[in-house]
């Protein structure tokens, strides 16, 4: 992959003049990008988003994650888990089969499991259109993730497990 670099930005309303010029080519996704939307929707703790940029200051990537309480059934006994809950997952579409994506994950994963060490999860309602346009899943199932329910009309609820150390 090439060189990129990933910046924390804090999250508020300068957020979105930053992802003006940033297309990731599905327009349900550009739309709430482009909008206050995106702050307005986030239901996570202590979000924390990320810019990434190529050699050319280009915006490649964006992504915001932060932790959720989620109930999980194990067994037949539901229990509310905290998982980290990527919230909006994005790559430019003239950047994207690169692995870009994989490398925010990759990040993602790392990061928050250094904060939180006993967080065992990661959560992703993936955009999934119901009209079967345009799918997010096999991008999350090539990177681990395992399909648990639907979340609404287009999106499914998937889960991966962190490994533990
Ligand atoms: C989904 C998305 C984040 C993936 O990012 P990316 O940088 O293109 O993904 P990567 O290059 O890391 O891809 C990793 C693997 O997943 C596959 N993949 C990626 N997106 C895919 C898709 N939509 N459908 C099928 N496979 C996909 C790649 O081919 C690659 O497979 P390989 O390892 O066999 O080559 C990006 O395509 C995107 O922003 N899509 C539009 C917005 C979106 O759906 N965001 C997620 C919302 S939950």
């Amino acid at each position: 992959m090439d060189n990129y670099s990933f910046q924390s930005v804090e999250i508020s309303a300068n957020i979105i003049p930053l992802l003006a010029d940033f297309t990731c080519g599905v327009e349900m996704m550009d739309d709430i990008l482009h909008s206050q939307g995106l702050l307005s929707e986030l239901n996570t703790e202590n979000p924390v988003a990320y810019c990434v940029y190529d050699d050319n200051h280009v915006l490649v990537g964006f992504c915001i994650w932060g932790i959720i309480y989620q109930p999980v059934d194990f067994n037949g006994e539901c229990e509310l888990i905290p998982m980290i809950d990527i919230a909006c997952l994005a790559v430019h579409k003239d950047y994207q089969f690169r692995g870009i994506g994989t490398a925010i994950l990759n990040v993602v994963c790392e990061k928050s499991s250094n904060i939180i060490p006993s967080i065992q999860f990661v959560h992703v309602d993936a955009l999934d259109c119901e009209d079967g346009s345009y799918s997010a899943v096999p991008f999350y199932i090539k990177y681990g993730f395992e399909y648990y329910s639907r979340a609404g009309e287009d999106a499914a609820r998937m889960l991966y497990k962190l490994k533990s150390v």
